[in-house]
């Protein structure tokens, strides 16, 4: 266990718990008869907590460092995606962000010794990192299991389609089964835009105003999940008969537009909530707000969404339209959105929502550029 405390007295409570590894080694088959698979993951806590049964970073992705298997694992069937994240900023990101002088800076700034790769804090978000002789160890940049989940639990059920069976003759309860079983181990599967999107959040959201106001860090990233997504970060291989990383189609772009909207906001008062002084944290945050309220605002003037509509009227307004903010709105609306968000992307496909189209970011948008 690693509790890293810092000199002012915050706690990083970055906790691994190395428990975990003994019960790593049998989960493969433990998830097929695990009781847990009969529960459809609906709210946010719910789903909480079967993402993160042992070990939570408060900041990053949740992930059970015991579990990650490292991205060679994947490559050895995903070998068109495993090629796509290589070109990406993801992957690049572990030859040179702790050779940037800003690394360096934040972390003097923060009195943090030993560098990027050392910090549990900075490697929650800059790298996967996975059990390596008992000790957590940041084995690459940001690789398949930051964002699809750590694997030990489901990498050998999702693609299980049942004894004797192919894709195509698997039975629709078997596969029904494989995807909830999948859910239940923690897989973040690319179905669950909402699970996906908050993943990004995780950490292109950075909710340590320490580390911005004093680390001199950026309190995250600039993020609308459609410009971002269908990008450098792209791979699409298998939902196309002839392998071609196309976009997302029209209507899934919808869903994540909105998604990402609601997400940005749940994000932003996430953020708010642990504001306790003034600063480039308290501004960031405030703004992230506004935008994403902005954002949503228009969205609802173009279709009709009646639950997050009636939501966003019920919020108090200044003269300028910003969202009114007070403490028990922070605790409650966050979780609102999450379970809007939720409930959005399993009642909508995208085929109604047809006049957010002209909102939507085109490809001269998206960030970098997607492998063939
Ligand atoms: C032994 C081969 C194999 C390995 C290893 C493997 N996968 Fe898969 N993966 C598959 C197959 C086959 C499918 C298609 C499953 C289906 O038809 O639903 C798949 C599907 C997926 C999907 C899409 C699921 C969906 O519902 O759309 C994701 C995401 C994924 N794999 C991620 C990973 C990650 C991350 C790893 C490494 C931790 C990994 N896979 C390792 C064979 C593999
Ligand atoms: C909550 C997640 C999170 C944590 C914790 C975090 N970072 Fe970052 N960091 C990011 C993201 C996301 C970006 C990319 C921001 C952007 O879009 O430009 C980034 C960018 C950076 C950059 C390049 C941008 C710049 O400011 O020049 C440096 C350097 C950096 N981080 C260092 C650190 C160090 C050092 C630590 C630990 C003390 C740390 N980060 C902790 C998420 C995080
Ligand atoms: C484990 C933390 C983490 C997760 C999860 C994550 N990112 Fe990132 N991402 C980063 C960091 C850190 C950087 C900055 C790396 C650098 O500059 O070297 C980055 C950079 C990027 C970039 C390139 C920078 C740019 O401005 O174009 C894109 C695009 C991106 N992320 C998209 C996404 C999307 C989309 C998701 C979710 C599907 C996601 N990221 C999930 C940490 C993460
Ligand atoms: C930055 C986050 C991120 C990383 C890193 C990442 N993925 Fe994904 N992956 C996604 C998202 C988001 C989607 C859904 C994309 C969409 O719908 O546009 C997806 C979709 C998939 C799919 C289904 C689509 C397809 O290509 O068949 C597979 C399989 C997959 N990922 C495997 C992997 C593997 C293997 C790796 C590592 C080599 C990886 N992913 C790394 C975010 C990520």
């Amino acid at each position: 266990m690693q509790v890293v405390v810092h000199r002012t007295g915050w706690l990083v409570p970055v906790i691994f718990v190395l428990g975990a590894l003994g019960l790593g080694a049998s989960y493969g088959v433990a998830a097929r008869s695990n009781p847990h698979i009969a529960t459809t993951p609906t709210s946010f806590v719910q789903v909480s907590s079967a993402i993160a049964p042992m070990s939570i970073a408060a900041f990053g992705p949740r992930t059970d460092l015991a579990k990650v298997q490292g991205a060679d694992a994947c490559g050895e069937c995903h070998t068109r995606e495993m090629e796509a994240w290589k070109r990406s900023t993801h992957f690049a990101t572990w030859k040179t962000m702790h050779r940037e002088p800003r690394a360096r800076e934040i972390a003097s700034a923060l009195e943090i010794k030993g560098g990027i790769k050392r910090n549990d804090l900075c490697v929650n978000c800059h790298y996967t990192a996975r059990v390596v002789d008992e000790k957590p160890k940041p084995v690459s940049g940001v690789s398949c299991e930051s964002c699809h989940g750590a694997a030990a639990d489901w990498i050998n059920v999702h693609n299980d389609y049942g004894a004797g069976k192919t894709k195509e003759t698997e039975t629709p309860e078997h596969r029904a089964m494989r995807l909830k079983a999948c859910d239940a181990s923690g897989m973040l599967r690319p179905a669950n835009v909402y699970l996906v999107a908050r993943n990004c959040y995780s950490c292109h959201s950075v909710p340590n105003e320490k580390l911005v106001n004093i680390g001199g860090h950026k309190a995250g990233s600039a993020f609308e999940l459609v410009s971002w997504s269908q990008g450098e970060v792209r791979h699409n291989y298998q939902y196309s008969s002839d392998q071609k990383n196309r976009t997302a189609s029209l209507e899934r772009k919808r869903v994540l537009y909105v998604v990402g909207a609601m997400t940005d906001l749940e994000y932003a008062l996430r953020g708010m909530s642990k504001i306790t002084e003034r600063g480039a944290y308290r501004d960031a945050m405030r703004n992230r707000k506004n935008s994403a309220v902005k954002r949503i605002d228009e969205i609802l003037s173009r279709v009709s969404l009646p639950e997050i509509q009636s939501l966003m009227s019920s919020l108090e307004r200044d003269d300028k339209g910003r969202v009114k903010i007070n403490r028990s709105l922070l605790n409650e609306l966050p979780n609102q959105l999450a379970a809007l968000s939720e409930q959005f992307v399993n009642t909508h496909d995208g085929s109604n929502l047809g006049p957010l189209d002209a909102i939507i970011p085109g490809p001269e948008k998206y960030h970098g550029t997607a492998q063939p």
